[in-house]
């Protein structure tokens, strides 16, 4: 197990960061260059363990694919050329790689169980299951959970709303809707990421959006043929979040972070910095794979005041709301984080965890089914250093490496070395930004 020991209140420099490719992106490059005809490379790619899960389970089916440090060629084997596997799918840590595989299997029609680490065995998978099921595919789940049995094909197109809408399943539907004939579809009451949406277009595939409110609709016609692309993966704004919320903690120029994706439907924790009086400047807008991206930058505010953050919001920094909770723990008066009780069934119960580390460095914290309720009415909230267990999930590690670098005194984080999953580097890149305040032990 890894450590990481942080000494606050720290400075930080200035000059200019990149993070690494974005996860969620990348997951769906390999799923669509994988079903593609012909070769693709990805550059950019997200070097986290989920991503690495991705690229087995295709590797399991029979998918080429070469990676040189953040590029990857990928073999395309075409909509109907994966293989049956000859041993369960290990997805890791990884729901997303569960969740999507799961469609193209059932759009495929290729036998597998999907098995994951402790963490992943416990997160729901009804969710998928019930709509590919409706799609005419076999999927058997263990109590809710994986490990996850895909049999049979998905045959029918299906028009479903997701509830609670999650981008995840959306994926996973539109995934099998390539192999079926006609126009599959999925509505959604607030747009989660449509990183695949976009992806589909560049792939080829015909795709469309509507918004008839109250919903927001994805559709795919299939059957699909995919073509093979060459793209670049934008940096993973969950990713710079951490360290643009560093130039926000400590004092120092502020931090810039280049090539960050910037979709509308991921920018909620640059809106949320807004609320709490923290400006993010965005510059230097270019496309990349159908993504906006930009340069971020962020300097410390004069002061951050508590502010409310609704599910519209939340739904738009679903992966920042911890690290969110640790800047209102930070800001003058009370906040309300409302809307996030998927947070209790994501990598760990991120809502319990985010309160109990808080709680430790001596916020005043509240916790609610759906949310969190931060800081005291016109009082700044201050916070020492405690041990802090990051509970086998990367970003709760990652939240709290940002209170501990404003925190007074030391703070310890135990098993550190989770924040591999989707950020390998950080220790190494807060130590550098911080000027020596973070220290990793094995
Ligand atoms: C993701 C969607 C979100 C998010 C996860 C990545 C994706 O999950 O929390 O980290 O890439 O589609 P849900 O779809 O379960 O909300």
């Amino acid at each position: 197990m890894t450590t990481a020991t942080i000494r606050g209140p720290a400075q930080h420099h200035g000059g200019p960061l990149r993070v690494p490719g974005d996860k969620s992106v990348s997951h769906r490059a390999l799923l669509l260059a994988a079903l593609a005809d012909g070769e693709s490379v990805i550059t950019n790619l997200a070097p986290g363990g989920d991503v690495r899960s991705t690229a087995n389970c295709l590797r399991q089916l029979g998918v080429r694919i070469d990676v040189d440090g953040s590029t990857a060629r990928v073999h395309g084997v075409g909509l109907h050329g994966l293989k049956k596997p000859a041993a369960p799918l290990d997805c890791g840590n990884s729901g997303s790689s569960m969740r999507m595989l799961s469609g193209v299997l059932a759009g495929a029609g290729i036998d597998a169980t999907l098995v994951g680490d402790e963490s992943l065995s416990k997160r729901p998978m009804k969710r998928v299951a019930e709509p590919l099921g409706a799609m005419g595919a076999k999927v058997g789940t263990t109590e809710g959970h994986s490990p996850l049995t895909v049999s049979g094909r998905a045959t029918s197109t299906l028009r479903w709303q997701s509830i609670p809408p999650s981008a995840q399943v959306k994926t996973a539907v539109l995934l099998a809707g390539l192999f079926t004939e006609g126009e599959t579809r999925v509505d959604e009451l607030f747009l989660t990421r449509d990183h695949t949406e976009r992806l589909l277009g560049a792939f080829g595939a015909e795709v469309r959006h509507v918004y008839e409110a109250p919903l927001h609709s994805a559709m795919v016609r299939g059957p699909a043929k995919l073509r093979a692309s060459n793209l670049e993966v934008p940096g993973d704004l969950s990713s710079a979040a951490f360290l643009l919320a560093a130039g926000a903690v400590c004092r120092g120029p502020g931090v810039s972070v280049q090539g960050v994706g910037v979709n509308p439907t991921r920018t909620g924790f640059l809106d949320a910095l807004a609320l709490l009086d923290i400006h993010a400047a965005v510059s230097e807008r270019v496309d990349t794979a159908g993504e906006p991206t930009a340069t971020l930058t962020v300097k410390p505010p004069w002061r951050m005041v508590g502010a409310r953050l609704d599910e519209d919001l939340v739904g738009r920094a679903i992966d920042e709301v911890p690290l969110l909770a640790v800047l209102c723990a930070l800001s003058t008066g009370e906040s309300e984080i409302r809307g996030a009780a998927e947070l209790r069934v994501k990598e760990s119960d991120r809502l319990a965890a985010t309160a109990k580390g808080l709680a430790a460095m001596g916020a005043h914290v509240r916790e609610l089914e759906d949310g969190l309720v931060i800081g005291r009415r016109d009082q700044p909230s201050k916070l020492h250093g405690a041990t802090i267990d990051s509970h086998g999930d990367h970003r709760i590690a990652m939240a709290f490496a940002i209170a501990a670098l404003a925190a007074e005194g030391e703070t310890t984080i135990t098993g550190a070395e989770w924040v591999d999953i989707s950020f390998p580097g950080f220790w190494s890149t807060l130590r550098e930004l911080t000027l020596g305040a973070v220290r990793v032990s094995e």
